[in-house]
């Protein structure tokens, strides 16, 4: 069967259901911001910023990435980043996004949640308003700091209540597990908030069954490491339960050395709801339609497996109602099309 083509893969309406907008942040912008705000930055040029990007692992990512956030102090900075994210999306062909934002990154510098949510939300409203881009965002704990910092972020972000679907979890996994984070989701449920996690990217698949069963998440970020565990993956087959995977990312953290040994295909061949994503794409050297394509070249993606992807973006997301059904129905045309 035929690969797929570019031009029909950006057509396509997807949704972008893993993406921390701090991972958006471009050396360029960097370099902008921390003029701008009058803050030195430890490199020359964006070019030796750049060249800096070779990691071993995620902690070597995660290193860099807070380094790189603490431009971010002011409300126009968090529109700046977040403006400039959906205007790629736009690009892209990426109708809906769920971004997720790190709020204990910023308020450990005295930048507040009020700044923070207030340049956001300004952006989501502009990208609406500009490109038609739904959003729905998702404030994420950091896993490496304990829990009751996690509950005193949930505390301060409860006058934006109505303003974000979901809460999540990520920095660095291993020797963070889901269960030290059980308290502070029951609370986040409890007000109605949707729960979701970053699971079995680099720990193991007993952290994807503990978000599932302890967390009670209704998607897992990565997941990718399920397959060390056959029940499991029987589990999320059965379940329907959402992938939010990002090959780039994978790849360039070393969770699969190269792109050819990805198992996102194998997963969506058994039925898997594996969705493709960003993650940090400033990081990683792509947005949502360069990790389409480079899982297309690496590994093969047909029409029928590009639809089938761009459909799990669309109903894994928390749209609903017409907006959802709207999306779907622009796919399903586009599907059929020749
Ligand atoms: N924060 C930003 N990107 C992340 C990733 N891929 N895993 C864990 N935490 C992150
Ligand atoms: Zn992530």
């Amino acid at each position: 069967m035929d690969n797929i083509d570019t031009e029909l893969l950006r057509t396509l309406p997807k949704a972008e259901l893993h993406l921390h907008l701090e991972g958006t942040l471009e050396p360029e912008l960097m370099f902008a911001l921390a003029q701008r705000n009058g803050m030195p930055l430890p490199y020359d040029s964006v070019d030796a910023l750049r060249s800096a990007y070779e990691f071993g692992n995620l902690q070597d990512f995660l290193n860099l990435y807070y380094q790189g956030a603490a431009v971010l102090q002011t409300e126009q900075d968090f529109y700046d980043l977040t403006l400039a994210y959906l205007e790629r999306c736009a690009r892209d062909g990426v109708v809906h996004v769920e971004p997720f934002f790190d709020p204990q990154t910023h308020t450990a510098r005295a930048v507040t949640m009020a700044t923070q949510f207030r340049g956001i939300l300004r952006a989501l409203a502009d990208g609406k308003e500009r490109w038609g881009i739904t959003s729905c965002l998702i404030l994420s704990f950091l896993r490496h700091l304990s829990e009751e910092d996690a509950v005193v972020t949930l505390q301060q972000a409860l006058p934006w209540r109505e303003h974000f679907v979901a809460v999540g979890l990520d920095s660095s996994e291993k020797g963070n597990p889901p269960e030290k984070f059980q308290r502070v989701f029951d609370q986040a449920r409890a007000l109605g908030l949707k729960a979701v996690a970053h699971a079995g990217e680099e720990g193991p698949a007993d952290y994807i069954a503990q978000a599932l069963d302890l967390l009670k998440v209704v998607r897992i970020d990565h997941g990718v490491r399920c397959s060390d565990d056959p029940v499991l993956v029987q589990r999320l087959i059965d379940q329907q339960t959402p992938l939010t995977v990002c090959p780039l990312s994978n790849t360039r953290l070393k969770v699969f050395s190269d792109m050819s040994e990805h198992n996102i295909m194998q997963l969506l061949e058994r039925g898997m709801r594996v969705t493709i994503n960003s993650d940090d794409p400033a990081y990683f050297g792509g947005y949502l339609l360069d990790n389409y394509l480079a899982v297309r070249d690496a590994l093969g993606m047909t029409r029928e497996q590009a639809v089938q992807l761009a459909r799990n973006s669309l109903t894994s997301s928390f749209l609903d109602g017409d907006s959802l059904n709207n999306h779907l129905a622009r796919l399903e045309q586009l599907a059929q099309s020749s």
